[in-house]
């Protein structure tokens, strides 16, 4: 098949060549945004009379009846054609003659598939934003039914400090808004158009790129015609806030597959986001949890490989960067479904309130009650732990928790100890204790709570 560029060449490439240069088989994604762009382009060109006003006409009502046929999913793409930008040319050169074939007039593939990249992420971007706010939103949900909920607070995931659950749950919200932040704030430099930008240096036609911008609906345009072909940094930021946001998901996923086992119990995931074995019929798998944490690699990879491909390639625009794509939609598609099914994950999964309570009262996560309580009565720190530490050995070789020693067992460590000490050693205390700002305090958590909605507002 003659090729839209063939005017220099006296023989074709064997269709083998042709496949392996050819990006149609993915960039057919972009077929409403290729569209989308040749709609601003060809009116622009009317209305700067590059083009008479009834070439513009059959341009835009063939482009129409592409755009009907794209979204039937009734356009039949050819390899052939090399890519998505070729097909479309093709394919309205057919439907409605040569005169298709001045659409390309003051453009290039190279700022229209810079355009068509741009015009993707605009889209799909906002996308990820709200299913981000929806899942905050669940957490917060999640958060208020366990403000009073006590739990083990862990560091090298030995017991630490009891705390209110609400506050383990409500650390996945703020990296969420953080995350929420980045992409919000990326969007201003995937609102800059680079149509208008030509193969590399800008076009001899009378163009007004702001008018383009202007029917598309861009902020700006880039400044540098030469910037415009050969920037991809919008993307490896995209990739790379992708990335950030899978780890989120993912070390809250090993934490949701921790919890699930039967060593610890904390929480049940819903029937609706567990799978079965086929041998063992007493299972039930966390597959998502343990899909998202796996699905993590595969946002890294794409991070790396484009970063990759740019590294090493001179200005402008050179081919490599066709390799740009296929990861972009890999990672959109692994961040939308990761976060529409952690969020029915974690509305879904229940709370088992009662085993985190006796887990609590069963470990030497009030230690640090002890020390602060000799501290405050004018003990060094220092000391206080030494003293805390020894009653602690006792404990464990008597196989008792500190709440069972008797004072005087105490008392032997420390005349400071007093029978009030039995109070403070509870594990409600110890949290309701722990009021500093940010801290786990119950009031602190509700207010922290309260802090957070007013963010999604
Ligand atoms: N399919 C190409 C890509 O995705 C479109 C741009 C091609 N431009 C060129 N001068 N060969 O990068």
């Amino acid at each position: 098949m003659a090729k839209l560029w063939g005017g220099r060449f006296q023989k074709s490439a064997e269709s083998w060549v042709d496949e392996f240069g050819a990006s149609i088989g993915f960039d057919q994604q972009l077929v409403l945004e290729d569209i989308e762009g040749s709609v601003a382009h060809v009116t622009m060109l009317g209305a700067q009379n590059i083009l008479p006003k009834e070439d513009v006409e059959k341009i835009l009502d063939g482009l129409a009846q592409l755009k009907v046929k794209a979204e039937a999913g009734e356009l039949e793409f050819s390899v052939s054609n090399e890519d998505i930008h070729l097909n479309l040319e093709k394919m309205l050169i057919d439907l409605i003659g040569p005169v298709g074939g001045k659409l390309h007039t003051g453009r290039s593939r190279n700022d229209q598939v810079a355009t068509d990249m741009h015009l993707f992420l605009k889209k799909r971007v906002p996308e990820v934003i709200g299913l981000i706010e929806h899942f905050q939103k669940t957490i917060i949900e999640q958060a208020e039914q366990n403000v009073d909920t006590i739990a083990p607070g862990y560091t090298h995931l030995q017991r630490a400090q009891p705390i209110s659950f609400a506050h383990h749950l409500m650390v996945y919200f703020w990296q969420l808004q953080r995350d929420k932040e980045r992409f919000t704030e990326s969007m201003k430099r995937i609102d800059i158009l680079p149509l208008g930008a030509g193969a590399m240096a800008g076009t001899t036609f009378p163009i007004d790129r702001l008018n383009s911008a202007e029917l598309l609906g861009f902020a700006e345009v880039y400044a540098n015609s030469m910037d415009a072909v050969s920037d991809r940094d919008f993307i490896v930021e995209f990739l790379s806030n992708s990335a950030l946001l899978m780890t989120h998901l993912s070390r809250f996923a090993e934490e949701i597959i921790i919890w699930s086992t039967d060593e610890f119990k904390f929480i049940e995931l819903d029937d609706a986001f567990s799978t079965g074995s086929s041998i063992m019929p007493q299972k039930k798998n966390p597959d998502m949890a343990e899909l998202i944490r796996g699905k993590t690699g595969r946002a890294y990879g794409n991070l790396m490989g484009l970063l990759t491909v740019l590294k090493g390639t001179p200005l402008t625009y050179n081919k490599d960067m066709q390799e740009d794509k296929e990861g972009m939609f890999d990672t959109m598609e692994t961040v939308l479904g990761s976060l529409k099914i952690f969020e029915g994950m974690v509305r879904t999964m229940t709370v088992n309130k009662a085993r985190l309570h006796s887990a609590v009262h069963s470990d030497f996560s009030n230690a640090t009650e002890l020390a602060d309580y000799l501290a405050t009565k004018g003990m060094p720190f220092r000391e206080a732990h030494e003293v805390t530490g020894k009653l602690v050995f006792t404990c464990i070789q008597q196989g008792i928790y500190l709440l069972d020693l008797p004072l005087e067992e105490m008392q032997k460590e420390s005349a400071l100890i007093e029978e009030d000490i039995y109070a403070v050693l509870a594990p409600e205390a110890a949290v309701s204790r722990r009021n500093s700002l940010g801290g786990t305090g119950f009031e602190q958590v509700a207010l922290q709570i309260q802090n957070a909605k007013q963010l999604l507002v």
